[in-house]
């Protein structure tokens, strides 16, 4: 094993006890927590949904904060680093925050990324883009557009993600894609050889249905990529998180 899979990071779960429809408990956190650190992964992004139409941010960071408390000791003994976070969702409220940073990673530069969800149907119209470009604009922040798989407007339109990485965006896809067929494995493989995929999480939710599975979809990139690829994956996310390891 390269020491290069010493310091993997999971860019994206729902890990946080209670927080959101990821681990229902404190049990399930560390089962989950337990799970990917037996995959070589060292650095957990906790990233619960953040709704900004239903809950204000001050009531969101006050959630996160409770469910954190418990589970930061846990991955302390571990030898697991945490990152505070949140998957946010975007839409015109989120614009009525003051100050978004408390929802963001922070680089060892002071620079700021948003782990951002964007509608499911979203066309990724020319207003939407203008809207996530205001975005980054009014609150100096770097947009991480989740799991761009998951939008078929979006990941079947490489112009369109080259067009907004060029405005700043930096793109993450979960690890799941890789076991979704052919297709769309070989495109993301491209876009991660292209430089247009910037992180990879597992998106994990619980210990079941959307599960900690990590290491099927990296052997993957590595299998057909090779180390380097991972090692430039793994390299961006510890660089994004560079300033907020816990
Ligand atoms: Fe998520």
């Amino acid at each position: 094993m390269s020491a290069m899979n010493e310091d993997l990071t999971d860019f994206h779960t729902h890990i946080l006890p209670g927080m959101d429809d990821g681990a229902k408990d404190l049990e399930e956190s560390k089962r989950m927590l337990e799970a990917l650190k037996q995959q070589n992964v060292r650095t957990v992004c906790l990233t619960p949904h953040f709704y900004p139409y239903k809950e204000t941010q001050e009531a969101f960071l006050e959630r996160r904060q409770e469910a954190f408390s418990p589970i930061q000791p846990y991955a302390g003994e571990n030898g697991i680093r945490l990152v505070l976070a949140s998957e946010t969702f975007f839409n015109d409220y989120l614009f009525r925050s003051e100050d978004i940073l408390p929802l963001c990673m922070k680089d060892g530069e002071g620079k700021y990324y948003l782990l951002t969800e964007m509608p499911f149907d979203s066309a990724f119209s020319d207003r939407t883009v203008n809207r996530i470009s205001k975005l980054m604009d009014t609150y100096s922040v770097t947009p991480v557009l989740a799991h761009i798989e998951r939008y078929p407007k979006l990941v079947n339109d490489k112009k369109l993600i080259n067009r907004l990485i060029d405005l700043g965006c930096l793109m993450q896809i979960n690890l799941s894609a890789f076991q979704k067929g052919f297709l769309l494995k070989t495109k993301l493989l491209r876009y991660i050889r292209e430089n247009m995929v910037h992180v990879v999480g597992t998106d994990a939710h619980n210990t079941e249905k959307r599960p900690p599975e990590y290491s099927v979809g990296i052997s993957v990139i590595r299998k057909s990529l090779g180390e380097d690829a991972v090692l430039q994956l793994s390299r961006n996310a510890q660089q994004i998180v560079a300033g907020c390891l816990i």
